[in-house]
């Protein structure tokens, strides 16, 4: 997939955080497969006609890079992936050699007591990783997604409300954000955009929405909208729009995988239930009955199965109801969007856009700077933001705020 303009261009980079997991490494088998021709570009939203008058960076020219705590080669998670079924038979072996090559650029990541002991070296060390990245590679820009295990919430701290109150206790050491929070930080420091793709909450900060104004780079997140809220935003317009009163809805998702096994912990589901809640009563303008729930099922793997059942009312009085079932790939429906999602803010980087890219919500359960759920709208407003995004252009990262 080539760059939308016909200009030569220079590469550009995509740093991953929690660049091992399933999600990570379906987007780098992903990655290489479609600029190898293996395979069409089929859940990119990027790729549609819609986006052809965007001027969007190139697939072939990104190079991938990023961080983790965990150590085991990106070939093998993705032949993990293969035989969960999750990638194709053959995909992983047909492009080893870029797995390989990401492999290398893998960092070791700031695991939560790193984040508590020594946030002032981490906060370095991370800056450092990202701007040799950056200069090995003579990337034009890089876009930051994080994509590690979900992290417990973490509420703001009005002593920290303030980007120079924020940065002045990392400096002086103490222990005031998550290793979510660091990474953007990280991110915002050396000059780079930043998108959140995990429930978890530091990019809610004000004080990390202040670093991004500030720096002007851009910031987008926050939780994929992959699956179950998904469809809710796709099909709660339609009772609001008809009339029809909605009574309950309830959902009941069980998931394995990585995902599953970080959400059975109640801390950091908490943050997940929470972006899950948002969007029904925004759309409705009040809050149906029933439950939410998540649970691990080490079986289903990577595979997600949502069951909603919906009760609602019509004229008279009269009770209905509806129920769906969907069976989602987790991995496969988010690996693309995270190519779009980087492809989007590259260029609205180069457009010299900052601070939260709220025409990004269509990829979003908790949207950062839109109170907009309706699928359909949220799509609208990202074609026309996108057609946009030709317009001006930012300077080189100089790596300060
Ligand atoms: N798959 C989807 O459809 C979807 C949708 C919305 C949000 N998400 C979010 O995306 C994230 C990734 O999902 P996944 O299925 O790939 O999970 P996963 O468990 O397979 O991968 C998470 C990765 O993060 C790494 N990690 C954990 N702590 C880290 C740290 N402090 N620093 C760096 N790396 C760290 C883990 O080692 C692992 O490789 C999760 O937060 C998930 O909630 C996924």
């Amino acid at each position: 997939m080539q760059d939308t303009a016909d200009r030569p261009r220079r590469p550009w980079g995509l740093w991953l955080v929690g660049a091992r997991g399933s999600v990570a490494t379906t987007a780098a088998v992903g990655h290489a497969a479609l600029t190898r021709g293996l395979v069409p570009p089929t859940g990119l939203v990027t790729a549609l006609a819609a986006f052809d008058c965007a001027d969007l960076p190139g697939l072939d020219g990104l190079v991938l890079g990023g961080w983790d705590t965990a150590d085991d080669p990106l070939a093998k998670r993705a032949e993990a992936l293969q035989a969960g079924g999750v990638i194709p038979q053959g995909l992983p072996g047909a492009v080893t050699d870029a797995l390989d090559a990401a492999d290398e650029r893998i960092r070791p990541g700031i695991a939560a007591e790193d984040a508590q002991r020594h946030p002032a070296e981490a906060l370095d060390r991370l800056r450092a990783d990202l701007v040799a990245f950056r200069e090995d590679h003579d990337l034009e820009r890089v876009v930051v997604v994080n994509l590690a295990s979900t992290e417990p919430p973490m509420a703001p701290d009005p002593a920290h409300a303030r980007a120079d109150d924020l940065l002045t206790a990392l400096a002086a050491d103490r222990p005031v954000l998550s290793p979510g929070g660091l990474y953007a930080v990280a991110a915002l420091l050396a000059g780079c955009p930043f998108v959140d793709f995990t429930p978890s909450s530091a990019t809610a900060l004000p004080a990390i929405a202040e670093l991004a104004e500030r720096a002007a780079l851009p910031l987008a997140g926050r939780d994929g909208k992959t699956g179950e809220t998904l469809v809710k935003t796709a099909l709660a317009p339609m009772f609001a729009d008809r009339a029809l009163r909605v009574r309950s809805w309830s959902g009941m998702n069980l998931l394995g995988g990585g995902d599953g096994a970080t959400l059975a912990d109640p801390s950091s589901a908490a943050s997940k239930l929470a972006s899950k809640a948002t969007p029904l009563e925004a759309i409705l303008g009040y809050r149906p009955e029933g439950p939410v729930r998540i649970d691990n099922v080490p079986d289903l793997g990577d595979w997600k199965t949502a069951w909603d059942l919906i009760t609602f009312e019509g004229f008279l009085g009269t009770r209905m109801q509806l129920q769906f079932t969907w069976q989602g790939c987790d991995s496969a429906l988010a690996a693309p969007l995270v190519l779009d999602l980087a492809r989007l803010t590259a260029a609205a980087h180069r457009a010299g856009r900052s601070g939260a890219l709220d025409a990004l919500g269509y990829f979003f359960k908790a949207p950062l700077g839109s109170d907009e759920h309706r699928l359909d709208r949220q799509f609208l407003t990202l074609i026309a933001w996108a057609a946009g995004l030709g317009e001006g252009s930012a300077p080189e990262p100089t790596g300060t705020v």
